[in-house]
């Protein structure tokens, strides 16, 4: 058995009983996408399956029912097959290998399906995440119904299990953490060998693209067992950290220019999320450690935010707040135009430079499920218009943070040329990007940041780039 297979049992215990009576939960896995011709892309599972199974093959469905029965269909075994694509664990393996109750073939779904949904109350499944999903349940649907004279009831009622799965996903268990916190420790160890790369090649006089700072990263998480990047590189020399989205490409790396690195690993499906910024030659000018320890210093003011009773909006608004002062005394924001402080924000006028949030949450997916509104709260509305678009927006009671919720605390600033912009500031692109961990653990002050095996403080980060 794998020693992670009491946990997602658990797991599953816990969705079925809240299913409620004659609930049955149906969760397929994610589908091979083809990427070219006959190639596929590296494949991954869903995260609400793996979430209650463990099981990373491709062709699986999962179904629960409220009395706590789990059926697994799966890949039967097929030599030929296995002999191409690699070994299937099967039907028959599957119950001792992973707790579930039954396994099937996946090739016997849509005969069994039927049978399981008969003389059900409520099927859940994941609203809107697998595309066909809902017409293949349509289909089993319809065979229930055909039955009729035998007896058998289709279920009368559908439900999101999104909503169910999300919030048991937003709070972490100790499993959950430690595998996040040793991804984090794997990415920040990759920041740590691209720093070093950068500055070491400048310094011989070398020429760096953008690519050989990504392949160090690649290196170090591939070293360490990690079997993905989180999310595709994003490696911005110079001008191009101004662009959020930018991807790692072949742009030059050069002395005197900033270097943006938002890069980070998967570790058995949950992932990391970080970004630091650094001189390419390991030296700040004046004007990048002067932008740079405004990003640092809305970032501390964040994190000084994230604690356990805090709404998650909390750190954003600390974020904000440091950031249009810092904004106002650098004379990127017009006093005359927009004013003192409170007026900027109320006005937006931070925005040109900083456009987007500042935290999200982190689990197994980069952007993680949960819903980011107090569920107790969500009818208490209140309407404003927003000062740039004139768009009404309707403002729920933002989410309680509580212990094991673990969420990104990443500010920035981007700075594009302008009339009225200070020219020793064009160009400029800063992001910093930590993941807290949400605790009560009095060895901390309200969040464990588990990324910081790489530094922040620009002292530290020019002493790690000049070793
Ligand atoms: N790397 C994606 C993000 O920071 O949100
Ligand atoms: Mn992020
Ligand atoms: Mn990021």
């Amino acid at each position: 058995m794998n020693p992670d297979t009491p946990i997602h049992a658990a797991r599953r215990a816990r969705v079925a009983a809240q299913l409620g009576e004659g609930g049955i939960a149906i969760v397929p896995t994610a589908p091979v996408q083809l990427r070219n011709r006959d190639a596929d892309f590296p494949y991954r599972h869903d995260s609400y399956f793996y979430y209650l199974t463990g099981f990373t093959e491709p062709h699986a469905w999962l179904v629960l029912t409220s009395d706590g029965r789990s059926t697994l269909f799966c890949q039967p075994k097929d030599l030929e097959r296995e002999i191409w694509d690699g070994i299937r664990l099967g039907p028959e393996a599957a119950p001792a290998a992973l707790g579930v109750d039954e396994a099937f073939s996946v090739d016997e779904l849509d005969q069994r399906l039927p049978k399981l949904l008969e003389n059900r109350a409520t099927v859940w499944y994941p609203f809107a995440t697998h595309a066909g999903l809902e017409g293949r349940i349509d289909g089993w649907l319809q065979k229930v119904r055909a039955r009729v004279r035998f007896g058998a009831l289709a279920p009368e009622a559908q439900r999101d299990l999104c909503a169910v799965l999300d919030e048991m996903r937003l709070v972490k268990d100790a499993h959950e953490l430690d595998v996040m916190r040793r991804a984090a420790r794997i990415s920040a160890a990759a920041h740590v060998r691209a720093m070093q790369r950068s500055s070491r090649m400048l310094r011989a006089g070398q020429e760096v693209r953008e690519y050989h700072l990504e392949a160090e990263l690649l290196h170090e998480f591939r070293q360490h067992g990690s079997q993905f990047p989180a999310y595709g590189s994003i490696v911005a020399a110079g001008a191009n950290a101004c662009v959020l989205h930018y991807r790692a490409d072949q742009a030059p790396v050069r002395a005197g220019e900033l270097v943006l690195i938002d890069a980070a690993c998967e570790l058995d499906g949950y992932a990391s999320d970080i970004t630091r910024t650094f001189p390419a030659d390991g030296r700040f000018t004046g004007p990048q450690r002067a932008l740079y320890e405004l990003v640092l210093a809305a970032q501390q003011a964040a994190v000084d935010a994230t604690r356990p009773g805090a709404r998650f909006n909390e750190p954003h608004e600390a974020t904000v707040r440091v950031l249009t002062q810092g904004l106002l005394d650098l004379g990127l924001i017009d006093r005359d135009q927009h004013g003192g402080l409170d007026d900027a924000i109320a006005r937006r006028a931070y925005f040109p430079f900083y456009m987007h949030r500042t935290s999200h949450w982190l689990g197994m997916d980069v952007h993680d499920c949960g819903s980011y509104v107090e569920p107790s709260e969500v009818g208490q509305v209140s309407e404003r218009r927003d000062p740039l678009s004139g768009e009404l927006i309707k403002d729920r009671p933002s989410r309680i943070l509580r212990p094991g919720m673990v969420l990104t605390i990443e500010p920035g600033l981007y700075v594009r040329p302008g009339d009225k912009v200070p020219a020793e500031f064009w160009n400029l692109g800063i992001r910093i990007e930590d993941d807290a961990v949400v605790t009560d653990d009095a060895r901390f002050a309200g969040c464990e940041l588990i990324t910081r095996g790489v530094p922040v403080a620009p002292d530290a980060i020019e002493a790690l780039m000049a070793a």
